[in-house]
């Protein structure tokens, strides 16, 4: 999971959102977010986790590497369907500890926070029971030009 969680570049990602927040970004809060808090790595485990949930299957398809679930059923000797259980529990999981990190007084000032979980957020869209970012067609490509070609009227 350590391994995997680091191939989402979600912390990455997350710290990059930060950039252009500016004098409020201190050195404390890069700190703090490389600092692996729950809310960082909860976001991340949910972006691996839910991927692996819709396509794993796929991947091993065009000969991916192996996959988290792939590794877990293995070492546990799970079906897939079980596998794909522990997953969800641990989607569960990641949640939790993503509230938790929100609860006051929080660590980092909310605006910090509100960037992590939005990016957990985020999965929904993506890999709500099928892997959308790999088939970006039908309603995704609406989502796409609504935010980047479509300007939004303020
Ligand atoms: C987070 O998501 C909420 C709901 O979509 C949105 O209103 C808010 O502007 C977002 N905030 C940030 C910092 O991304
Ligand atoms: C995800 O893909 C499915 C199957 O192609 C499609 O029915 C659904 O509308 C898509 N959802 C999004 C958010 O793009």
């Amino acid at each position: 999971m350590r391994v995997s969680r680091t191939s989402c570049c979600y912390s990455l990602l997350i710290l990059a959102s930060y950039i252009g927040m500016g004098d409020k970004v201190t050195e404390n809060i890069f700190k703090w977010v490389t600092n692996e808090p729950k809310i960082v790595n909860g976001a991340a485990n949910i972006c691996r986790l839910m991927d692996e949930i819709v396509s794993t299957e796929f991947e091993q398809k065009r000969g991916h590497v192996c996959s988290l679930l792939d590794c877990y059923k293995k070492h546990h000797g799970m079906s897939r369907e079980a596998g794909i259980q522990e997953c969800q529990k641990g989607v569960a999981i990641a949640w939790k500890d993503i509230n938790r990190d929100c609860f006051r007084p929080t660590e980092v000032p909310m605006d910090f926070l509100t960037r992590a979980l939005n990016f957990s957020r985020f999965m929904d869209v993506f890999y709500t029971d099928k892997d959308n970012y790999t088939h970006a067609e039908g309603l995704m490509k609406t989502y796409i030009k609504d935010v980047m070609v479509d300007p939004i009227p303020i």
